[in-house]
């Protein structure tokens, strides 16, 4: 058994991890860190109440290097580079969930703050499964894919030979609240948000470049990408819909089945997709069709788990030798 820690345990990505590690057959959960601690798992999430009982510390550095072989840190951005340098210091692998080890340098720096780790940045490798396997089996540092560039670069970078990257590449986003962690505002209070749906940082969200970032690193390839999110009434769950434009004649069914033929948690599907299928899995669901030159591509994924959780312990399990598959959930919420 491999010792791990998860910091940042009372959110909502730290209580997924929780959940898929106390039934990991290889991993035992040794360290569970908040910004205050002192309390018990059970206390900050009551659904854990006769399930498991651990103590939540106040996050320190020297306890995750004293009691685990591998971290999760389940943090906002900024907080996570906080940590993180002195655990890869001290040997420890680390998974972090932020945005902070996923980005070349520039793009970091001009979309989210000043870097305070460039010199781990470099060695860092982007948790995108079905992309990075191999690097993942190899590196003590992993940054977990964006909930959304997941469910978007899944979808399209099969694509990417065959559309034309000169026109403009529309990526319609809904997602559910969760996706905005477990700290209330005005946008996700329950009167905001329900019955309700809108788009919110349009064309100018942080995962735009991130998404840009990845399609040139694995297409070598620029691309002018529109990517516009929206919330919707849903408590977890992401849907996306990528509208661009053919440069040549494929049959989209196949390009996605010859792509993942290999990848038993991405489902190429012959119907629009949904959100409940994925609820509660680690699957990417996937749909594409084409109307002459122009081609619509339909993904979902559970952003706690695909877009977060399940990808961070997938990685996890790649680091450590185990099998990608190795706890990681299948069975869908539904109905
Ligand atoms: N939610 C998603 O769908 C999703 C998807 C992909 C990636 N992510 C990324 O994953 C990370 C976690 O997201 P989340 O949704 O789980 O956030 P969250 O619900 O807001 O939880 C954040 C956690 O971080 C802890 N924390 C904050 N600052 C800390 C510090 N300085 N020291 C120790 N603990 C600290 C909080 O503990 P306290 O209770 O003490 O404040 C809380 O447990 C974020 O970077 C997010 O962008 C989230």
């Amino acid at each position: 058994m491999i010792n791990v820690g998860v910091v940042g345990a009372s959110g909502y990505t730290g209580l997924e991890l929780i959940k898929m590690l106390i039934i990991h057959n290889g991993f035992r959960l040794t360290y569970l860190a908040t910004s205050s601690g002192d309390i018990k798992i059970e206390e900050l999430h009551p659904s854990l109440e006769d399930v498991i009982s651990l103590d939540v510390q106040k996050a320190d550095t020297k306890d995750v290097i004293e009691r685990c072989e591998l971290v999760f840190l389940a943090l906002p951005h900024k907080a996570s580079m906080g940590f993180a340098k002195e655990l890869l210091e001290a040997n420890i692998k680390v998974v972090d969930l932020s945005a902070d080890y996923r980005l070349d340098l520039d793009t970091y720096e001009k979309h989210y703050t000043t870097h305070t780790d460039k010199e781990h940045l470099d060695s860092s490798v982007y948790g995108l499964l079905e992309y990075y396997r191999e690097d993942i089996k190899n590196t003590n540092l992993v940054a977990s894919a964006g909930c959304y560039p997941t469910a978007t670069l899944l979808a399209l970078l099969p694509f990417i030979p065959y559309i034309d990257t000169d026109a403009p590449i529309f990526i319609d986003a809904k997602s559910g609240v969760s996706g905005a962690g477990k700290k209330l505002s005005d946008t996700t209070h329950f009167v905001n948000i329900n019955d309700n749906m809108f788009a919110y940082n349009p064309i100018n969200h942080r995962h735009a470049p991130e998404i840009r970032e990845k399609i040139k690193k694995i297409h070598n390839k620029d691309t002018s990408i529109t990517f516009v999110p929206h919330l919707i009434p849903a408590s977890r769950g992401e849907l996306i819909s990528i509208y661009a434009t053919l440069k040549e004649d494929i049959e989209p069914l196949e390009i996605l089945r010859e792509r993942y033929k290999n990848d038993m948690f991405i489902r190429v599907r012959e119907t629009p997709v949904n959100i409940k299928a994925t609820s509660g899995t680690h699957f990417c669901d996937i749909f594409a069709m084409k109307n002459d030159k122009a081609i619509f591509i339909n993904s979902a994924i559970d952003n706690l788990l695909r877009g977060a959780s399940s990808t961070a312990l997938a990685c996890a399990n790649l680091m450590c030798g185990y099998s990608e598959s190795e706890g990681i959930p299948t069975i869908a919420y539904v109905p």
